[in-house]
């Protein structure tokens, strides 16, 4: 099963699986709200283009040349101090780490998959409190969704690259193109608040960006594609033969930009048309303002609602999917174990954190885990968005950048982006992706 490789069409929609998830659907229209709009948005595909696309290949060619899991790749590729290179490999942890609590995210949503069958609440205030019941009073449910995702995830994870993720996403992803569209079809025809909605997302406001903003959106950038944690090269070491890597990336990227652009239409439509807050932050955007909106249009707003929340579990599932499998790949290629006994040995410890995660949001039992003064999920949030990811990239950056040989990144690109545009790639890769990470961390630690 290990040798299975994805098929092209399998291996887009897997690695465009995984880059549109939540972070699409709350992140994106949550910092598009809080930083005036379009302009976040042109700012956000051009730190995508410059940026984290270069730092996309480079991650792609290490799986790609490397043909193994992670450690295994940085092992074979590195021409000196193999060991310490291979251990870089191990940035794939914060997938793992992100896996915890993101589950735990894709719980609520199947929560609210179920209450969306009853009527909803139409009261902003009441809305608020019956999520922030989820989260700090109503621990069975918390735990028996985060149960249940996590039971979904590992099944899917355990039936290897092909036949699991490959048929996961191929399912999923044109499921959750098709709801987004029959959802925007809906915006559309509440005239009023598609238009304002259309015009705050499209309309560029260059005064909100500050460079707090450029930070955020580079970090959205990474945290949205997937970067820096072994996802990228895991994928890539399972492609097909003469994949053409450019239209690959390009579509990927495509998608996940189409994705959070459809995804802040509707949100933002439902907002605009019923005046509720557009800078309402974090879950509070979608559990809260979203529900109050779907409520005031009665049944079809619970048909919207399900179909929304489904287009999230979706979403959610093919990008926890995509956590776990870097580090199964890394078990089963180095013990020799089963898939299935390394599943085991990765499912204990996400269990465990996301059980941490639970608690630390749970009013009886919060105080005891935080980490830091925050709670133990915000805290895993950051470190793993703001240290492990801009970090990971930058060590693979500078693994393919300065240690690779030229000629054989050349050889792998070259018949698909032609001298010129290696040679720009390449001096990106080199000077302006490890510069432009660097100081956006460091103008990070000293703000804040
Ligand atoms: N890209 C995913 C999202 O946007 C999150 C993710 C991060 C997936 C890291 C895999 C690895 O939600």
């Amino acid at each position: 099963m290990i040798n299975e490789k994805f098929s092209k069409i399998g291996f887009v929609l897997a690695m465009a699986g995984s880059a549109v998830g939540l972070g699409n659907a709350w992140k994106f229209p949550t910092m598009v709200g809080n930083n005036g709009g379009s302009a976040f948005i042109i700012l956000y595909l051009l730190l995508t283009f410059a940026i984290a696309f270069v730092a996309f290949l480079a991650e792609l060619s290490i799986g790609k040349l490397g043909e193994s899991d992670i450690v295994s790749s940085l092992y074979k590729l590195a021409p000196k101090n193999k060991k310490a290179w291979s251990l870089s490999g191990f940035f794939m942890i914060g997938a793992i780490l992100i896996a915890s609590f993101y589950m735990v995210v894709i719980g609520w949503i199947l929560k609210y998959i179920y209450l969306s069958f009853s009527p909803l609440l139409s009261d902003t205030k009441a809305a608020g409190e019956q999520f922030n019941t989820l989260l700090s009073n109503d621990l069975n449910s918390a735990v028996l969704c985060f149960s249940l995702v996590f039971l979904m995830v590992f099944f899917a994870v355990s039936k290897g690259v092909k036949s699991g993720i490959e048929k996961l996403n191929i399912w999923m992803m044109p499921s959750l193109f098709v709801l987004l569209v029959c959802m925007l079809f809906y915006a559309l025809s509440m005239g009023d608040g598609f238009v304002k909605a259309a015009k705050f997302l499209f309309v560029p406001n260059f005064s909100a960006i500050t460079p707090d903003v450029v930070l955020q959106a580079l970090g959205l950038a990474f945290f949205s594609l997937s970067m820096g944690v072994g996802v990228i090269p895991t994928y890539a070491a399972n492609l097909p033969e003469r994949t053409n890597l450019i239209k690959s990336t390009l579509s990927i990227i495509f998608i996940n930009i189409l994705i959070g652009i459809m995804m802040g239409l509707v949100v933002f439509t439902f907002i605009f048309a019923y005046g509720a807050d557009s800078t309402a932050s974090g879950p509070g955007l979608i559990f809260i303002s979203l529900v109050t909106l779907f409520a005031k249009l009665g049944v079809v707003g619970n048909v919207m609602a399900v179909a929304f929340f489904i287009s999230l579990l979706f979403a959610g599932i093919t990008s926890a999917v995509s956590m776990i499998e870097p580090f199964a790949y890394y078990l089963v290629r180095k013990f020799e174990i089963s898939r299935k006994m390394a599943l085991l040995y990765i499912g204990a410890f996400v269990y465990i954190l996301g059980i941490f995660c639970i608690l630390s949001y749970y009013s009886d039992t919060s105080s005891a885990f935080s980490v830091c003064g925050k709670p133990f999920f915000d805290a895993l949030d950051f470190l793993t968005s703001n240290i492990m990811m801009p970090i990971g990239a930058i060590v693979f950056s500078f693994f393919v950048g300065y240690k690779l040989k030229k000629e054989s990144l050349y050889l792998l690109f070259g018949e698909f982006m032609g001298r010129a545009f290696f040679e720009i790639w390449y001096f990106f890769l080199r000077y302006v992706v490890p510069v432009a990470i660097c100081a956006i961390m460091i103008y990070q630690m000293a703000g804040k």
